[in-house]
């Protein structure tokens, strides 16, 4: 087996192609990455070149996708803009990545009539009352509320399309919040656990009281993988671990394991249009294909994930005043 992953050099493409090499020694993996200010390669070190090739280009540029995409199996689509704080600032790279990116996957896939597996987010279901019984389910109606949500579900109309018009052979999956190593300061978890360590206090936005249904990276990586070999054709399936913390506690949790005042933290300015609660059920993806979480204990894997960012002070520290200057222009 020849896959191709899109956005490897990311946060989960990248712990994604190290789950892969580790679960499936016998495929062989390219990794096709932009290099933005999101993506690294130091992220796929390690990995044998017998195993393992590295692209460097875009997936809006048609010819390199379309050469790329005729040399492998599968395609397993991360490749995205994936901020929602960025994407208000400046929407353009989402639209165009996000949609016109996943179109020439889809024309490649189609020409050359490969298997895809399209990586989209919970984000595009809106967001849930804090008091609702009901979570998202691959029934839910889209009702995405940022521009990085709306180019996602845009993307996964052009899947659902593809599949339906063309009998392209592909599988979405939808995910919840990952955390885990590798992940941009920028989101929410390494800019705490960044910020403590740089001896400065957690930023929360609003009141703190938004939910978010964390699951560790890896075992969104396994999902994808028994998507990818069980899944059935044109079908969605979302990726939840029953992880759901509002942004208080988490950044009181931080502070906690790392030896501070829970209470040490700033309120800044809350974002613009902020989704307030996203859950996911995932009993379709646990009931027929036989999926379930390694990671069960949020306390847990994020002791393992601040312990991380301790550890490798030099993969971060690059990222970190360029994200700071950032969130100040915009007061948060
Ligand atoms: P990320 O921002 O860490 O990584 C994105 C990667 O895509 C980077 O390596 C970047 O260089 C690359 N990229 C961006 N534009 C490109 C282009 N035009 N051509 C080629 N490569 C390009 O993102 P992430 O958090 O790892 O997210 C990966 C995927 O998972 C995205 O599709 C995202 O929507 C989805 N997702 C993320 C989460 C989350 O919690 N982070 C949750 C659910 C779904
Ligand atoms: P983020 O990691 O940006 O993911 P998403 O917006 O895709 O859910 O943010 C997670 C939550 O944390 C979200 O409710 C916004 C909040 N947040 C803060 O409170 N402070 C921060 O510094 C950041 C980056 C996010």
């Amino acid at each position: 087996m020849r896959i191709l992953v899109t956005g490897g050099a990311g946060f989960i493409g990248s712990n994604f192609v190290h789950y892969i090499y580790r679960e499936r020694p016998d495929w062989h993996i390219t990794v096709i990455d932009k290099l933005t200010y999101a993506g690294n390669e130091a992220n796929l070190n390690g990995l044998d070149s017998s195993r393992y090739a590295f692209i460097k280009g875009d997936i809006c540029d048609q010819e390199t996708i379309d050469a790329a995409v005729s040399d492998c199996d599968a395609v397993i689509h991360f490749a995205a803009e994936s901020h929602n704080d960025n994407s208000l600032h400046s929407p353009w790279p989402f639209v165009n990545t996000n949609i016109i990116g996943t179109y020439q996957i889809l024309e490649a896939v189609r020409k050359h009539s490969k298997r895809l597996h399209h990586i989209s987010t919970d984000e595009v279901y809106g967001d849930l009352e804090l008091d609702d019984p009901n979570k998202f389910t691959d029934q839910t109606p889209y009702n995405p509320s940022s521009p990085y949500s709306s180019t996602k579900a845009g993307s996964d109309m052009l899947v659902r399309a593809w599949v339906r018009s063309f009998c392209v052979q592909a599988t979405i999956s939808n995910c919840s919040n990952n955390y885990g190593p590798f992940q941009h300061v920028e989101k929410f978890i390494p800019r705490q656990v960044t910020e403590i360590l740089e001896g400065r206090k957690p930023k929360l936005y609003g009141t703190g009281e938004n939910v978010r249904d964390w699951i560790h990276t890896e075992d969104h990586s396994s999902g994808v993988l028994a998507i990818l070999e069980k899944g059935k054709i044109g079908e969605t399936y979302l990726i939840g671990a029953n992880g759901e913390e509002n942004n208080k506690t988490v950044i009181e949790m931080i502070l906690e394991i790392m030896g501070k005042d829970k209470n040490g933290y700033d309120h800044v300015n809350d974002r613009p249009g902020h989704d307030l609660r996203y859950a996911i059920d995932a009993s379709k993806l646990r009931d027929e294909l036989a999926w379930k979480p390694k990671y069960t204990d949020f306390r847990s894997g994020l002791e393992a994930t601040i312990e991380w960012y301790k550890e490798n002070e030099e993969w971060w520290k690059p990222q970190k005043n360029e994200t700071e200057e950032k969130y100040k222009q915009i007061g948060r």
